[in-house]
């Protein structure tokens, strides 16, 4: 979708934007101090001496019961200038915890090595991986833009440094290549300073350079997106997947029950709807089981336990904005032909409307109607947001956190069951998870297509609770 994939492009890095807009000089908003008495210097309130000295005898009032008066409204005066103090304490206090954790934090450098965010968000995005050929690509602090990594005195000890930073771990890892940076590195590169050892922080070891002698790294994190069989050539007209097509297709279960679908995205990581897990919150109630295409052999195999249900905090009930979740998995997955990840979209891969995609899942076959013991796959369009939400398909309820997929004709879509399961497009030999089944209009009506979180935007929120974990 070129408007999504513009999208993705935006909410890259929000920060990064503030550096070349940054915030104007900081004025205190009105109405945070309490207005003082006008003419009237603030200490001059403070003793009932100075008051009497201060106050003005209005004729025809006798002088005696101003004495009483005064006391009383000295007494008042002192509460005032003591509430007065207060607040002005508070604000400074306010003020400096603002600048600290937050001021300070929009102001200082991304991904200059000094950690100015109370949770390290500015140190934390300073190298991403870009379009289908995976180039590596390192934040520049000084140029304020994203330039492709040199691959000169690189290895791989730097490589598994990197992706571990952004959010995979180490036993993921499998290799560095080389990859054309094209005009990508219009700007220049980054460059490993002469030097450079593996032992400190790789970011601060890089710097900008007009030229490269090799080619830019591209960056393998995780084996992920091959399938191991081909979609549909097996099963004609069919909508039974074959073995090993979708290996990264999980049954997530409560009670032997499947509930809803899952994507491998890491040995560790399963990536479902948030939507899933409104009812039924306790990891201790899931199972997740991969590696089959029916429901009933899978139960009786082993299944892995769920240490953490993450939701996406933004997720709404109301309209099924950011309906995101991940699970973290006590125990490791092992891939085989069958148990494999999909790639998590880079930034760059177009993932736009007209693509080709696939859904697959446990799903009901039809609107309300029976569920199959078999994994089943359709194959969708993605459409425009435009078209998504022209008012006779889903009139306006597609927001950025969205993408809508079917066929605007009917008769192909995903179902009740086939939730947080996921929606593939192939793009430079692997398969890149398009977004997780989240909710619709019935089943395949005419112009009802199915709508799916939009992964693509939420890349970051993926790395950083991979990171976090
Ligand atoms: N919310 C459904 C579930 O829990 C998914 C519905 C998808 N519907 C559709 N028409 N594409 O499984």
């Amino acid at each position: 979708m070129n408007n999504n994939q513009a999208n993705g492009l935006t909410y890259d890095n929000i920060g990064f934007q503030l550096e070349e807009g940054r915030p104007p000089p900081y004025t205190p908003p009105q109405g945070i101090y309490p207005p003082l008495p006008q003419g009237t210097p603030s200490y001059v309130a403070v003793t009932p001496k100075t008051i009497n000295t201060h106050h003005t005898v209005i004729p025809g009032t006798p002088h005696n019961t101003g004495q009483k008066k005064g006391i009383k409204k000295c007494h008042w005066k002192r509460i005032l200038c003591a509430s007065l103090c207060v607040l002005l304490i508070l604000a400074v206090v306010g003020l400096l915890l603002w600048y600290f954790l937050y001021y300070q934090c929009l102001l200082g450098k991304w991904c200059d090595g000094v950690r100015d965010c109370s949770h390290g968000e500015d140190e934390s995005r300073c190298f991403r991986l870009h379009g289908t050929n995976f180039m590596l690509q390192s934040y520049s602090s000084e140029s304020h833009t994203w330039m492709p990594v040199c691959a000169e005195n690189w290895d791989n000890n730097y490589g598994s440094a990197v992706c571990e930073q952004i959010g995979y771990k180490r036993q993921d890892y499998v290799s560095y290549t080389q990859t054309s940076a094209g005009s990508l590195a219009s700007k220049g590169y980054m460059k490993l300073k002469p030097g450079s050892n593996h032992g400190s922080h790789i970011h601060s070891q890089l710097t900008y350079s007009q030229s490269c002698s090799s080619r830019a790294v591209k960056l393998h994190c995780i084996e992920c997106g091959v399938s191991s069989a081909a979609p549909s050539t097996r099963i004609v007209g069919g909508t039974e997947a074959v073995s090993g097509a979708w290996p990264w297709q999980v049954s997530l279960q409560i009670h032997g029950q499947h509930i809803c679908g899952g994507s491998i995205i890491s040995p560790y990581w399963i990536l479902s709807a948030a939507h899933c897990f409104q009812a039924y919150s306790n990891p201790g109630m899931w199972m997740v089981y991969a590696g089959d295409l029916s429901l009933l052999q899978m139960s009786f195999g082993p299944g892995k336990t769920v240490n953490k249900i993450i939701n996406h905090e933004k997720f709404d009930t109301k309209n099924n904005d950011n309906d995101i979740a991940l699970l973290k998995l006590n125990t490791p997955l092992t891939f085989t032909r069958t148990v494999k990840p999909v790639c998590l979209p880079n930034i760059g891969v177009d993932l736009s409307a007209g693509h080709q995609a696939w859904i697959t899942g446990w799903g009901a076959l039809r609107s309300s109607g029976p569920s199959p013991d078999r994994l089943n796959q359709a194959q969708v369009t993605i459409y425009s947001r435009e078209t998504c939400n022209r008012p006779q398909v889903l009139n306006g309820e597609i927001t950025k956190t969205m993408i809508c997929a079917g066929k605007l004709q009917g008769g192909v879509d995903s179902c009740q069951g086939d939730s947080g399961g996921p929606l593939v497009v192939k793009e430079g030999d692997v398969w890149w998870l398009a977004g997780d089944t989240s909710w619709g209009i019935g089943c395949a009506f005419r112009n009802k297509p199915g709508v799916y979180g939009n992964v693509t935007y939420f890349i970051e929120w993926i790395y950083d609770q991979m990171q976090n974990e």
